[in-house]
């Protein structure tokens, strides 16, 4: 049969309990600094804390202690499970700030690093050559203009002293859009759809510039133009002009020659020699073509420049006194000079490549050489 003092826990001594609480502490602590892992830190925690843990099983036995004993001992007790739960703390702590450092270390990204290597982008040679251009021009003091792309009839053709029945429209292979309704695109004559048509060249900014710009005026527009043209080496149906306008006092066919001979030297370098050569447009009078020295076969004739050994790259001319008048410029006060040059054959010319429709099949071989 079970004597009552059965029940009652063994009397434990003071020096045997506060030697467990040293040895639990020890251990404890031990076992704190030993976790490398935080699932290593978690495992050690229950050994430490709670009723189950040696530091719980001392602080039942402590009920067994005589009461003028108990209260030192489990100030002793206290501290250690302090100083335990302190250390758990502390390199709980230290573990999830080196797991955030390991993290931000490991997805760091440098914003403003340029990847290396054929993946990195840059804008296409068309883009490059006209911004090219743009800073030759207006580093000689000209303005940018801009218009549409698709224009009525007045602009592109009749303010440009080209009537309807006149025979040097097909110069330009017009495509005309259909849009079934009247248009909105300009103030001129001829807004009917049936009169709307992709630019052919950009001469028609030209008159946009004029009709609300007075003299004096020099401006440069490039932009993409169209032509029912079949592809070949030095034609696209789809291409890129840029348009020069001048207009002031005194100004003389001279100063075109000379600007295009600046221009020249400027862009293509002092080895490539240029040429004017009389021609005829209905927008300018006199009037000439362009050309330079064929850089791919250096003059002796080939495929890109038609057997010539030069090749056109646009036309110029005197503003004609009736493209001046049809704008409201009175032609007896401003004189003037137009040009207006094929951005992709610069760039054809500039670059030595030999054929123009290599630039739009979009070979990144290609393109990235450029
Ligand atoms: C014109 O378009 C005139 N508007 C140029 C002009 C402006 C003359 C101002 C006088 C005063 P032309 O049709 O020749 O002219 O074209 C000019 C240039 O565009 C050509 O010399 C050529 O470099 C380029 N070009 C013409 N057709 C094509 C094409 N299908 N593909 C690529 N480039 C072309």
């Amino acid at each position: 049969m079970n004597s009552p003092a059965s029940d009652t826990p063994a009397e434990a001594s003071p020096e045997a309990l506060l030697a467990s609480i040293d040895a639990a502490r020890s251990q404890g602590l031990a076992a704190v600094s030993a976790a490398s892992t935080s699932e290593e830190l978690a495992l050690a925690e229950s050994g430490l804390f709670g009723r189950k843990s040696v530091l719980g099983q001392i602080k039942q036995d402590l009920g067994s202690l005589p009461p003028e004993q108990r209260a030192a001992v489990g100030r002793v007790l206290n501290d250690a499970q302090q100083a335990l739960r302190s250390a758990h703390a502390e390199a709980a702590r230290e573990m999830a700030a080196s797991a955030r450092r390991e993290q931000l270390q490991r997805e760091w990204l440098d914003l403003t690093e340029t990847p290396p290597g054929p993946e990195r982008g840059h804008l296409h040679l068309v883009t490059q050559t006209t911004e090219r251009l743009e800073d030759v021009f207006v580093g000689m003091g000209f303005t940018v203009s801009e218009g549409p792309q698709a224009e009525t009839d007045w602009y592109n053709f009749e303010a440009l002293n080209l009537p309807s029945a006149h025979p040097a429209r097909s110069m330009w292979d017009t495509l005309y859009l259909d849009l079934g309704e009247r248009t909105e695109l300009g103030d001129g004559e001829g807004g009917e759809a049936s009169n709307v048509v992709l630019r052919t060249h950009t001469s028609p900014v030209q008159i946009r510039v004029m009709e609300v710009q007075p003299p004096p005026i020099y401006t440069i527009c490039p932009g993409r133009v169209f032509r029912r043209d079949t592809a070949d080496a030095s034609h696209m149906p789809v291409f890129h002009q840029i348009e020069g306008l001048v207009v002031d006092r005194g100004i003389s066919f001279a100063d075109l020659a000379g600007t295009l001979e600046e221009f020249t030297s400027a862009y293509f370098g002092k080895s490539i020699s240029s040429r004017l050569r009389p021609s005829y447009f209905p927008f300018t009078e006199p009037s000439a073509e362009f050309d330079i020295n064929c850089v791919i076969c250096e003059g002796s004739g080939c495929q890109t420049c038609q057997r010539t050994g030069w090749i056109e790259l646009g036309g110029c001319g005197m503003v004609h006194p009736n493209v001046l008048a049809n704008c409201g410029i009175d032609f007896e006060e401003w004189t003037g000079f137009a040009f207006g040059f094929g951005i992709d054959r610069l760039a054809l010319m500039r670059h030595g490549i030999d054929d123009l429709r290599d630039m739009y099949t979009n070979d990144i071989r290609f393109l990235s050489q450029f």
